[in-house]
């Protein structure tokens, strides 16, 4: 086990590759905070991990709330008295080109691709300089190193995490902290359901993941897993400040 005893948030975690991530993490020994907004699907995600034999516990957390995520991670750090990881994932998808989104289609975005893992990473750095060091993943999208169609929200606030990423790494770095951006492609989790009503239906959207993207299909969860897993262990243990991109090669398409 890779990472046997070690303390990890994982936010957005009650579902897709959130809750991937935070079973793969706890299959290699880590204790996992599972943040969702949602209580019920917190709730199933720890249940998943500590029916496998993991420890997990559920704390439901809107991470907008900048309150709900202090006190997430002072009493994470309370009860385990420190903090090795933190993979900052919830996001929100806004559908639309500059004239559909709205201004606070926009704010949302920014809320939460980008306000909201600013906070988190804000908040566990002293614990993590104070133990000598820690691995922030903050998941970002390969929407976030390319362009595409009428996803302007989107575009530009997983962009803007990445630039923030590397800021990160670079203030960061001597204080052995290491920081950096998880950019899936296309896996099949309810995300996608903005995109899919902006392309007209499931079929279009099969089709189109299965026209663009070079390996022809999606991502699996597991898939994405294994690239937080590394992320956030010592397997990366010399890398900081870049956005791995996981997507079947879509971005050099
Ligand atoms: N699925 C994809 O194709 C894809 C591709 C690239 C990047 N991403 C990124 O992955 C993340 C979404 O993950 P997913 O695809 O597994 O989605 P998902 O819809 O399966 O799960 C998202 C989870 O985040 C939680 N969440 C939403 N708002 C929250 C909040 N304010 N506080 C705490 N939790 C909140 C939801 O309750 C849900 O359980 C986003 O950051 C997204 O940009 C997804």
């Amino acid at each position: 086990m890779i990472l046997k005893d070690r303390v990890a948030i994982v936010t957005g975690a009650g579902s897709g590759i959130g809750r991937g991530g935070a079973e793969i993490l706890a299959r290699e020994g880590a204790i996992v905070i599972v943040a969702d907004l949602s209580s019920e699907r917190s709730d199933e995600t720890a249940l998943i991990i500590t029916k496998a034999g993991g420890r997990a516990e559920a704390r439901p957390t809107d991470v907008t709330d900048e309150g709900a995520l202090a006190k997430l991670i002072a009493d994470t750090h309370a009860a385990h008295g420190r903090i090795d990881i933190l993979h900052s994932h919830a996001g929100i998808q806004v559908e639309g080109s500059l004239e559909e989104v709205s201004a606070k289609g926009l704010d949302q975005s920014y809320q939460l691709n980008v306000r909201a893992h600013f906070v988190a990473a804000k908040l566990v750095v002293p614990h993590m300089k104070g133990q000598g060091g820690g691995s922030i993943v903050i998941t970002s999208s390969n929407s976030g190193v390319f362009l595409d169609k009428g996803m302007l929200a989107y575009i530009t606030t997983k962009a803007a995490v990445i630039m923030m990423v590397k800021q990160i790494a670079l203030d960061y770095a001597k204080f052995n902290i290491r920081c950096n951006a998880l950019c899936p492609g296309w896996v099949d989790t309810p995300f996608n359901a903005p995109y899919m009503r902006q392309m007209g239906g499931r079929a279009e959207l099969e089709k189109y993941v299965a026209d663009t993207i070079p390996m022809g299909r999606w991502a699996s969860i597991e898939e994405i897993a294994e690239s937080i897993l590394y992320l956030a262990s010592d397997r990366s243990s010399f890398m900081t400040g870049h956005a791995l991109v996981i997507d079947g090669g879509e971005c050099i398409a």
